[in-house]
Parts: structure tokens; sequence; C-alpha cells
């Protein structure tokens, strides 16, 4: 069975930085009780009306994962674009990253699994290539957030960002690479975080634009309590089936919901902060680009280098949760 590993990282945000004081002068918040609760410092916005989408932050974080892995687009055989928010309904981004980067010759498809979408990506794209169907692969995450958020609404405008991380993936001899995925769903709990209009059940309509209802609605402290959770089992299956304890973790990238919820995984696993890689403060909840920015920052900075048992968290809507295992 041929082993699947991360060849190359790459990463894109929006220029455009929005603190929390510029939120201060439309919402009812200020840039104490958003550091203070959530960790959020800022996060990056498309310039509005700018017709940026995934695609295009993914093309950036693409080229720079395929320059860092030295591998040619031409020499993709399959795309995974993992969002939530989608450029269009139709074509799939994946399938407008594809012509965007010229990857003629690969298979193209989204994965929609909200924050939870890369790690449901990384276990997409492990069968593929564990398979031998597919030994070299684009696997990105991205998201253009600002644009499905109630501006309005201050419990969720001041969370969420945009951007785009990027991993390509090589099939290799050596035993390595991703040695595990795990992935849980709970669709009974739907409602606590999800756009209640604008497919096909509630199609768009002048009403519902006026009721908000094509934009995200999080019941937030349920969400808290469910999540530190979820996470948390997803951290148990991951490292039970490995066999391992941890401390033998090297770097741990959970997803960038919220700092207190970081906090509490990391203190239940007994995990110094120098293995915890933490970038919410930048970026805010950037859904599903969020583990991939993170993996990236933290291969960059060194924290992740040949050898490192690395795991993956994420918990999000749907409600799903998911967990990945990976000697780098
Ligand atoms: O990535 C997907 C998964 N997402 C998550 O896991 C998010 C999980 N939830 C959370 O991170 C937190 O629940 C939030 C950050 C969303 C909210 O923090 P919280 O500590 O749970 O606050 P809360 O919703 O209980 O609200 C406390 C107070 C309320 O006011 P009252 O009723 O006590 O007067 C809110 O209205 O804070 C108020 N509030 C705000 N105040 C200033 C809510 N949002 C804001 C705000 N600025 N932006």
């Amino acid at each position: 069975m041929p082993f699947p590993r991360i060849i190359g990282t790459g990463f894109h945000v929006p220029e455009n930085v929005v603190t929390n004081d510029d939120l201060a002068k439309t919402v009812d918040t200020t840039d104490q009780w958003v550091r203070e609760r959530t960790g959020i410092r800022e996060r990056r916005w498309v310039a509005p009306e700018s017709g940026v989408g995934p695609s295009d932050l993914a093309e950036k974080a693409a080229r720079m994962a395929l320059g860092n892995a030295g591998v040619g687009a031409e020499e993709i055989e399959l795309i995974v674009f993992c969002t939530m928010t989608p450029d269009r309904l139709l074509p799939s981004s994946a399938c407008l990253l594809q012509a965007k980067i010229g990857a003629v010759n690969a298979a193209a498809f989204d994965v929609v699994a909200a924050c939870s979408g890369f790690v449901y990506g990384l276990a997409t794209v492990e069968s593929f290539m564990k398979t031998g169907r597919y030994n070299t692969v684009l696997l990105v995450g991205a998201e253009v957030f600002s644009n499905r958020l109630n501006h309005e609404d201050r419990t969720t405008t001041v969370l969420f960002g945009d951007g785009a991380g990027a991993c390509v993936l090589r099939n290799g001899a050596e035993p390595g690479g991703i040695l595990s995925t795990h992935l849980f769903a709970d669709g009974s709990q739907h409602q606590v975080l999800w756009v209640p209009s604008g497919g096909s059940v509630a199609p768009p309509t002048v009403e519902r634009c006026g009721k908000k209802e094509m934009f995200v609605q999080m019941q937030g402290p349920d969400l808290f309590k469910i999540g530190v959770k979820r996470f948390c089992e997803a951290v148990d299956a991951a490292l039970a089936h490995n066999g391992l304890s941890p401390e033998a973790l090297d770097c741990f990238v959970p997803h960038q919901a919220n700092a207190r919820i970081i906090e509490m995984v990391q203190r239940k696993l007994g995990l110094p902060d120098a293995k915890v890689v933490v970038n919410i403060d930048r970026y805010g909840n950037t859904t599903a680009a969020s583990i991939p920015i993170a993996l990236h920052e933290a291969v960059t900075a060194g924290r992740i280098q040949a050898g490192s048992i690395v795991l993956l968290a994420s918990f999000g809507g749907g409600l799903t949760w998911a967990s990945a295992l990976i000697r780098w």
C-alpha cells in the first residue's frame, strides 16, 4: 500500500485587515469583548463587491504549495476543494481552481463539511491515494465568509475571516505520512450553525433576503459546549487508534474556532504552548481554511519537521468533527 505524504504547503489571505475596533464602528461590540471571549484581534476580509471568490484565494495558496513541493500543475491528478462558501453553486470551486492553475489532468470536486472540511477532505484524499487510484493530489481549504455574514449580527460578524490554505500530497514507498483519519457527524443538530435559506428548500426571495436568512446563524454558547466535547472525542480517537499518549505529539494543529476552546482541549491533553498552533488572533475563524493555514505557518516556522507527529482536529457545522494523525 502506498503512503501519502504532504510534500508542500501554501496559504493566502486578503490584504484587507479588519480590526475589532473597525467592527465596533458598525456593531455594538468592543475590542476587549472580542479578544477576551474569542482570542481574535483582527481578521482578513476581501474588499466588498470585489468579486474575489475562494477559488481566487486558493489559486495563490495552491501556486505556493506547488512551488514548495516542486510539482507542476499538470502533474496533479485530483483537486479536492474544501469550502462552505463556494464561488457559485455551479460549477464547483474545484473546477474553477483547476482552470486557474492549469491542472489540465486533474479531476476536481468540492467537499462541504464546514469547519471540519479540511480534515474530511484529507480523509477523502487519503482513501483515493492509499488505493493507488491517484498519486499526486492538491487539497485546499478556502473561504470567503465575509460575504455570507449578516454584518448587523454582532454574534457572528466578529468571528469569521477569509483565507485559503493548500497542500500538495504525493504517494511514496516510505512508511509514514497520513497515519489515520477519523470522521464524525450528527445531523440532528444542524440548526446550531446553519444558513436557513438560499438552497433548494428555501430558495432566495426578496422576503428571505430581507430577513437575512441567507446568512449564517449560530447558537454560540450551545456550540461552544458541544464543541469542546466533540473536539476531545476526535482527538481521543486519533490517539487510541495509533496507541499513542498525548506526550508523543510534536505538534497539535486545531481548528481555530475560539482560543478558549483550544485552551480547554490543550489543557486536557497536557500540551505545552510550544506544541499547539494558534493563529486565530490574526485571522479569526476561517472555517475550512483554518487548519491548512495554521499547518503552513507551523511548517514555515520550523515547528513541524521531517518525522514530527502532527495531530489535526476540528469541529463545526453539520455538526461534524474529525481528526487526522500524520507522521511528517
Ligand atoms: O468553527 C465553528 C464552530 N464555532 C464555534 O465553535 C463557536 C463556539 N462558540 C463560541 O465561540 C462562543 O459561544 C462565542 C464567542 C460565539 C460567544 O461567546 P460566549 O462567551 O458564549 O458569549 P454569549 O453568547 O454567552 O454572550 C454573552 C454576552 C451576551 O450578552 P448578555 O445577554 O449577557 O447581556 C451577548 O449578547 O455577550 C453578548 N455578546 C457580545 N457582546 C459584545 C455576544 N456577542 C457579542 C459581541 N460583542 N460581539
